[in-house]
């Protein structure tokens, strides 16, 4: 087992990777209690899975648990998904002292964080994430959030785990476009500062996603220690450090609105084809290397990832994209701030260019 930490001083916390850890969690999570009682909140092709494996553990060091089950999918990260589950959690007698467990992905991890963050004005969660993405990226950094009409993630709050449990194991039931998406942001990482990890990613990608083991534990450790770093220097993205890891978003943001938010393109599906976007336009704006770009966009492809605007399944012109990059949640005092890059592994933050440009780009 691996263990790291986001250090965040009084709010710090663990992170355990190693395969089997879910058969082992209750050993993880007994010491925190106050009482020996947790909630644990999952959905449901989850519970199908891994939801007894959890229980079992929990009861074998003298833990009870209740569960609530809620349907896959983003529509659950909602309005509705957050007022049936903190009823639920007050139903429940959920105390401040208490810790609920989110065993899934990135919608249950999200849904539940906020949750936790709002009722009884705060209890503790641990986060044990289920897929590629959430164990990768969503489960570690705190920021918890649900969808509203007017767009994805507005409503919500950082609010940090207590704990996160990665058991790489479960990725065996995850369905290979759901692992190709969670791959997405582990090129990303490589892509923000760390061109070695992305040589990696070229190198051992295509087994990774094949099932190879030690990639995938080698993936999840090295992409967890980069998002942990990264948290830990700026938790609440006021810095521009943070803002790094939303490479790809802003240009994958337009591909998500324009295709519906829906299973037409996955969130980390667009985000694959946002960063080659981001680094062609750095390219055709003298920043970047061409060469740089097109190794992106040659990994991502031989990977079966969306990797330009045709194959993320979008025909739209630019001025229809770049309108949907004006409503993103990240514009400041009118300003669409871009993540670029000057070459594979030097992105960074910037304001210079405005959405006309990348208009103009995108219609090239
Ligand atoms: P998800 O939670 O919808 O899971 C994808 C699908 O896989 C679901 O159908 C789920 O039931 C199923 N599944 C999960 N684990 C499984 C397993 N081991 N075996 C079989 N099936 C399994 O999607 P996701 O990609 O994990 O997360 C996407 C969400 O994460 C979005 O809402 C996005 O906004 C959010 N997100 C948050 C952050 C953050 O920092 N908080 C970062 C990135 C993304
Ligand atoms: N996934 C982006 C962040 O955690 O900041």
């Amino acid at each position: 087992m691996e263990s790291l930490t986001v250090e965040l001083g009084a709010r710090s916390y663990p992170i355990l990777i190693g395969d089997g850890l879910l058969e082992a969690i209750g050993g993880h999570v007994a010491p925190l209690l106050k009482r020996p009682r947790t909630m644990i909140v999952t959905d449901t092709h989850v519970a199908d899975h891994y939801l007894r494996r959890v229980g079992v553990a929990l009861g074998n060091e003298g833990v009870s648990f209740s569960s609530f089950v809620l349907e896959p999918g983003e529509a659950t990260k909602s309005w509705a998904g957050l007022a049936r589950l903190t009823e639920w959690l007050i139903g429940e007698g959920v105390e401040r002292g208490d810790h609920v467990i989110a065993l899934g992905g990135g919608v249950i991890g999200d849904l539940v964080g906020f949750a936790c963050s709002i009722v009884k004005r705060g209890c503790n969660f641990i986060q044990v994430p289920t897929t590629l993405l959430a164990q990768v990226d969503s489960s570690v950094g705190g920021k918890t959030a649900i969808n509203v009409p007017a767009g994805k993630n507005l409503i919500g709050a950082f609010h940090q785990p207590a704990l996160v449990v990665i058991d790489p194991t479960t990725l065996a039931t995850l369905p290979r476009r759901e692992l190709g998406a969670g791959y997405a942001e582990v090129v990303k990482y490589g892509l923000i500062d760390d061109a070695d990890f992305f040589a990696w990613c070229e190198a051992n990608g295509a087994a990774l996603l094949a099932g190879d083991s030690a990639a995938r534990a080698y993936a999840i450790a090295h992409s967890v220690a980069a998002k942990a770093r990264i948290v830990a220097a700026d938790e609440r993205e006021t810095q521009d450090i943070r803002a790094l890891l939303n490479l790809g978003h802003s240009f994958g943001h337009a591909l998500e609105a324009e295709t519906g938010y829906s299973d037409r393109l996955l969130h980390g599906e667009a985000v694959a084809a946002g960063m080659v976007l981001a680094h062609q336009f750095s390219a055709a704006n003298g920043l970047c290397p061409v060469g740089d770009a097109e190794r992106v966009r040659a990994h991502l492809a031989s990977v079966d990832l969306p990797h330009s605007l045709a194959s993320a399944g979008v025909n739209s012109d630019g001025a229809t994209l770049a309108a949907h990059m004006a409503h993103d949640k990240k514009v400041r005092g009118g300003k669409l701030p871009l993540i670029l890059t000057r070459g594979i592994g030097q992105s960074f933050v910037t304001e210079d260019y405005g959405l006309d440009a990348v208009a103009a780009f995108l219609d090239s």
